[in-house]
């Protein structure tokens, strides 16, 4: 089963992920990272850069791929999945931009795009740590429910729900795009590591189903279900649906500390 850690703040999530994430590093100096984008990630990276700069490690061979981007918005524009994770993540973090692989969202090379990036992670070694935020709908990445569990990375078009929650980073709703490329569900889970975010009320039956409900594609966070090794790291609200708590605050405070996440 997934592990599940209760935190008081998006800070102390930042910090827990952060730890492992930086451990890593310091044993496999190219450790291939999925990267996120949206608000869930923020803390992570934030507690990331801390701990790298504090110590001074060396992340020049980090390498990273990004889970989704979005279909046919211009070069450069500022809310690209590859914009934004050079933002939150590769700037902050002082990973070498040549090292980190965004889908191809440009519309003249759609028909590949997908089958060129799963070779890509393939290439890589796959992928070692895979950060996820979670979505109103249950989607992770940019699966929206009836996503196949054995999906890769392909276009997929976005749920209204989905693009309303994202049009606060658009000028307007209508700009949102409607597809995307995204990671599929099959990719997401031959990554080694899962580490699942979430927080705030807006987000509890969506953890609540990924956590708990049935393994169903109508429930794409659930597919964590099926990996062998997940962390999910929740506030109160964002657990409140959650049914077993109890078990899983005695799990974490009966923990040994060389377990680690
Ligand atoms: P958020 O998005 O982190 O901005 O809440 C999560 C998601 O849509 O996967």
């Amino acid at each position: 089963m997934a592990e599940v850690v209760l935190v008081d703040t998006e800070a102390d999530a930042g910090a827990l992920a952060a730890a492992s994430i930086r451990a890593l590093i310091a044993r496999k100096p190219d450790a291939v990272l999925g990267l996120a984008t949206g608000s869930t990630p923020l803390s992570v990276y934030a507690a990331l850069a801390a701990s790298l700069t504090a110590d001074a490690l060396d992340v020049s061979r980090v390498r990273g791929f990004a889970l989704d981007e979005y279909v046919g918005l211009p070069a450069g524009h500022p809310e690209s999945y590859r914009s934004v994770i050079m933002r939150d993540a590769v700037v902050p973090l002082g990973l070498n931009p040549e090292n980190i692989q965004v889908p191809n969202g440009d519309l003249a090379t759609l028909q590949t795009a997908g089958l060129d990036y799963e070779a890509a992670i393939l290439a890589a070694g796959g992928v070692d740590v895979q950060i996820l935020g979670i979505g109103r709908t249950g989607h992770v990445g940019f699966n929206e429910p009836g996503s196949s569990f054995a999906s890769v990375t392909r276009i997929k078009t976005l749920a209204e729900k989905t693009r309303v929650d994202n049009a606060r980073f658009f000028a307007s709703p209508d700009d949102v795009p409607i597809h995307c490329m995204t990671q599929g569900l099959g990719t997401i889970l031959r990554a080694r590591h899962l580490i699942l975010l979430a927080f705030g009320q807006e987000k509890a039956d969506a953890i609540a189903a990924a956590v708990e409900g049935p393994v169903s594609s109508s429930k794409p966070g659930s597919v964590i279900q099926l990996h062998p090794h997940v962390t999910v790291i929740v506030d109160e609200a964002a657990a409140a649906r959650l049914g077993n708590l109890d078990y899983y605050r005695y799990a974490w405070a009966n923990k040994h500390a060389w377990q680690g996440i």
